[in-house]
């Protein structure tokens, strides 16, 4: 049931510290800080390549991924929608690496894209909620989250659990590839294991970020705006917003800005700037200053560091937990996903049964 919760989907919000803990302790030993997955059939330290495919959601927790790959353990990714990825004919490396993520494990596309990497020579993981789905029995290898059952139809605490699946991931390849040492190791874990903790912290924003529903319900369109890992979570954020609230919601990489969409700037428009104080915080801040400029309602999510500098300016602040950058992609998906919520709400529409939308999408 819903316990004290009105609808599945912020029963589900509520869950993700344990869940995440969950999901953590089964590939990470917080005092020791050591990762082990299962055997991998094939060498770490070789793959030429890593493809990750994953639709909407599980897709962003991908996005999220190729930034840690790429930059902690080295090695080359690409990531792709599977209904795109599946057509392509993407010639690939032999011997390299598809990653699938799925919730359900049962998405069609998905699945598809699978048998395409399988016949290109890849070596097959999966990362899926449902370890006797499709995805999980065609695979080489299941690292399974351990959300335990999503009824809400929009993703929440799997998305997190795949990140924290993601990133155990990302460390352990990161090792046997040598691209960090030991220290370096139990510092990402350290920090890893510590997110149940801070994401109860977060948690706690719940009855602000209801308040601040009140400014975006009558809306009609809303724009997120994020760099680096910060981009998957701005896309993330307008998804959420778009799928259960039904206002028109878009998500940029900031530095696309000047590009085109902010034209769309103006008294009007609500802008959710995803902004930890990490390498890419002072580029994001100067964009968001460009939307303040024109008018534009900045809701400036970040740590104590970054409001402190400008979260002032803004028309909102959401003060995180100070973490390292790493880790932070783990606990900014939890206000988009309140905010999502709590404007839906306000909007009366069905939460959990999002008009137009199934839980598991098995048709192309
Ligand atoms: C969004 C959402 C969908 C799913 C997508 C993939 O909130 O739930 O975008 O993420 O349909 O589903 P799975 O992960 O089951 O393959």
């Amino acid at each position: 049931g819903k316990g004290n919760h009105r609808h599945f989907m912020l029963k589900e919000i509520f869950e993700q510290p344990a869940v995440i803990g969950d999901t953590l302790h089964s590939y990470l030993t917080p005092a020791t800080g050591e990762i082990v997955l299962p055997p991998m059939p094939f060498d770490v330290a070789a793959l030429p390549k890593i493809t990750i495919i994953a639709c909407g959601t599980s897709f962003y927790a991908a996005m999220v991924a190729k930034y840690w790959f790429e930059q902690v353990a080295r090695v080359s990714v690409e990531v792709d929608v599977a209904s795109e990825f599946r057509y392509r004919e993407a010639p690939m490396p032999e011997g390299g690496l598809g990653i699938f993520i799925s919730q359900s494990g049962e998405t069609a596309d998905t699945l598809a894209a699978l048998h395409y990497c399988r016949e290109q020579k890849q070596h097959i993981v999966a990362i899926v909620n449902v370890p006797e789905s499709s995805i999980a029995r065609e695979s080489d290898v299941v690292l399974q989250t351990l959300a335990g059952p999503e009824i809400g139809v929009a993703s929440t605490k799997a998305f997190t659990c795949q990140l924290a699946t993601l990133a155990c991931m990302v460390i352990s390849f990161a090792r046997a590839r040598g691209a960090i040492d030991e220290a370096e190791e139990d510092r990402l874990a350290f920090a890893l294991a510590h997110v149940p903790a801070m994401a109860a912290q977060v948690l706690n924003h719940d009855e602000a970020i209801r308040d601040l529903a009140h400014a975006i319900f009558e809306k009609r369109d809303v724009l997120y705006l994020g760099r680096g890992t910060g981009y998957p979570l701005a896309l993330e954020g307008a998804l959420k917003l778009k799928e259960i609230s039904y206002i028109h919601a878009e998500g940029y990489a900031s530095g696309e800005m000047k590009h085109g969409p902010i034209a769309l700037i103006d008294e009007e428009v609500p802008v959710i700037v995803i902004a930890p104080t990490d390498r890419w915080f002072d580029k994001t801040v100067s964009n968001m200053r460009e939307v303040m400029a024109r008018g534009g309602k900045v809701i400036f999510l970040s740590d104590v560091t970054g409001v402190d500098a400008v979260g002032e300016d803004a028309f909102a602040a959401i003060e995180l937990p100070s973490v390292d950058p790493f880790v932070a992609p783990l606990l900014y998906a939890i206000p988009v996903q309140l905010l999502a919520y709590h404007v839906a709400v306000l909007k009366g529409t069905d939460v959990d049964q999002p008009r137009n939308l199934a839980k598991s999408v098995t048709v192309e």
